[in-house]
């Protein structure tokens, strides 16, 4: 299927590896022109253009910011970054929630401020927010990152009811498990709090995804493209998951 969006400008933020690189080489296999985004300014592929920006600082923020105005346009922005760190709900002081907010939420919010009046003056645009399936079903040890996620999916459907009708389509897409550095940094936590081996915390993982085994960040990717894609015009304010079947509401 041809999505339809060869040569229009993407921006993916937090970008250099696992999801974020997942959908941008998937955004580049459909042609378009992305810009990635993250600390290290690296890129898994020699199509895109890399920016190193730290999201979770003001003077990151404004990097990306002075790169928006710098290509004039951008089309499609992919919102991510790296998780907060691993919490309980309690315990947790108001400069870690206050910083978890900022760099997983207020940081995407300033960025897209920034590209929507071009994409409604255009009549054509789409933001995609990488969450977690934390937002529907909240997973424990991972309090700052349910909760603030759920702030930014509270976002995202106001903004896909305020931008519709300007061609501008919202939506989220939510992982489950996918295989990348941070799920294996989880597993490696979750093996040294529970005195087990990171291969027996992996089967216990595995064995509650009913197809069986962690996704794949292509598969992740091929969700976010499409979103992306001219096809998927009439889809907006949604969340998706892509997540093996792990949620188990409906
Ligand atoms: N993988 C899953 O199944 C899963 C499930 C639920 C939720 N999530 C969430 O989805 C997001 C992506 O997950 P992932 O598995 O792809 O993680 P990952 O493999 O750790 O990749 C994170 C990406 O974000 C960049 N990044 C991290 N902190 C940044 C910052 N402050 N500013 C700019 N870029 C930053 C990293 O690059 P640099 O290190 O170069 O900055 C890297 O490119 C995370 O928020 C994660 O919590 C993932």
């Amino acid at each position: 299927m041809d999505l339809k969006i060869a040569g229009k400008v993407a921006l993916v933020l937090g970008a250099s590896k696992g999801l974020g690189a997942a959908s941008a080489a998937a955004l580049a296999d459909e042609g378009a022109l992305v810009h990635a985004v993250s600390r290290s300014g690296a890129v898994s592929d020699a199509r895109l253009t890399g920016l190193a920006a730290d999201l979770s600082t003001a003077a990151g923020v404004e990097a990306v910011l002075e790169l928006v105005a710098r290509l004039g346009r951008v089309d499609i922005l992919v919102g991510n970054t790296g998780g907060p760190p691993r919490s309980t709900a309690q315990g947790v002081d108001s400069g870690q929630w206050r910083a978890a907010f900022e760099g997983l939420a207020v940081s995407l919010f300033r960025i897209a401020d920034a590209v929507l009046p071009g994409m409604i003056e255009r009549g054509w645009g789409r933001i995609i927010t990488i969450g977690s399936s934390g937002i529907v079903q909240p997973i424990p040890h991972l309090a700052q990152s349910n909760a603030v996620r759920g702030a930014v999916a509270g976002w995202s459907k106001t903004l896909a009811g305020e931008v519709g009708r300007h061609g501008v389509t919202v939506n989220m897409v939510l992982p489950g498990r996918i295989d990348t550095d941070r799920v294996r940094g989880g597993d490696e936590a979750a093996a040294a709090r529970d005195g087990l081996a990171v291969a027996e915390v992996q089967a216990r993982s595995r064995a509650q995804i009913p197809v069986g085994r962690y996704g794949r960040a292509e598969e992740f990717g091929a969700m976010v493209a499409y979103l992306a894609g001219e096809q998927a015009g009439y889809m907006t304010g949604t969340m998706i998951r892509v997540d093996g079947g792990y949620v188990r509401g409906l």
